[in-house]
């Protein structure tokens, strides 16, 4: 049977890189997806990406693209409503889409906080929770934490403390989802070399770090046959 899979923050970075992936003939997944659903707010970045994954799309899997902001709940609700309408079932969800703005403890501006827990926690809580209470059965949940979410880093307050919870989040998911057949998995990727990583470590060589592709295969793999047999509540990622 075909599956869909949907990618949030599909315009860069790991996302990008994780719906360039199954796109292509050698993807492990041997044929599964055949649709892809991608998530972003509008960007030129993104009309690029899509221009690109458009013309190098050698399975002709489907692609639905949003526009929307995660962060903002009530479009967040709508966005499902549509999703639910015009593509049906999402069998694998990637809850990539992220957020930080790095400042000490004393900067911290308190609407700021909200916004790093709308995007990178209650986001992938009300895309579960909301497709559940329409009847979507998932096979697979990734949730993309952070090595951050596990060591607490200096500067990063919000970031940590909103990826720390993502992979606490996860484990009561895998728990309550497990009987229904749905695996859940948290990646907490160390180092990449993504716009996100620039925005944390701006004077690093990019050219030292993990690059998005290689978390995308280990998302790549985690939805093809072999997959199944990881069982873990947070795996990590890093070179
Ligand atoms: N890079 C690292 O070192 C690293 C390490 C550990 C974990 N991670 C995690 O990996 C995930 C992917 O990040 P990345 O490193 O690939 O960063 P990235 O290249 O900056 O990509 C982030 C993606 O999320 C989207 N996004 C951000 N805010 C959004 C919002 N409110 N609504 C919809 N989409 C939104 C971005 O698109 P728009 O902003 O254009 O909407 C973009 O597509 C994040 O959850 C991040 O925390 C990254």
């Amino acid at each position: 049977m075909t599956k869909t899979l949907l990618v949030t923050g599909a315009s860069r970075g790991i996302g990008l890189e994780t719906v360039r992936r199954f796109l292509q003939e050698t993807s492990p997944d041997k044929g599964t997806v055949s649709r892809i659903v991608l998530v972003a707010r509008d960007s030129q970045d993104y009309s690029d990406a899509l221009a690109e994954l458009e013309a190098n799309n050698p399975r002709e899997i489907e692609l639905f693209t949003y526009r929307a902001d995660v962060g903002d709940r009530d479009g967040l609700l709508e966005l499902i409503d549509c999703i639910v309408e015009e593509v049906g079932n999402v069998d694998f969800l990637v809850n990539n889409a992220g957020y930080t703005n790095p400042v000490a403890l004393q900067q911290v501006d308190f609407a700021d906080f909200e916004r790093t827990m709308s995007v990178n926690l209650y986001a992938p809580f009300t895309l579960v929770q909301e497709l559940l209470r329409r009847g979507n059965h998932f096979d697979l949940i990734v949730n993309i934490a952070s090595t951050a979410g596990i060591t607490g880093r200096s500067g990063w307050l919000t970031y940590s403390a909103s990826k720390a919870a993502l992979i606490n989040m996860s484990e009561v998911m895998r728990e309550e989802l497990a009987i229904y057949g749905t695996r859940v998995v948290c990646i907490s990727p160390g180092r990449t070399a993504t716009a996100l990583r620039r925005v944390l470590a701006p004077t690093e060589d990019p050219t030292t770090i993990m690059q998005p592709g290689d978390v995308a295969a280990v998302i790549e793999m985690l939805a093809s046959p072999v997959g199944k047999f990881v069982d873990s509540a947070n795996l990590v990622v890093r070179r």
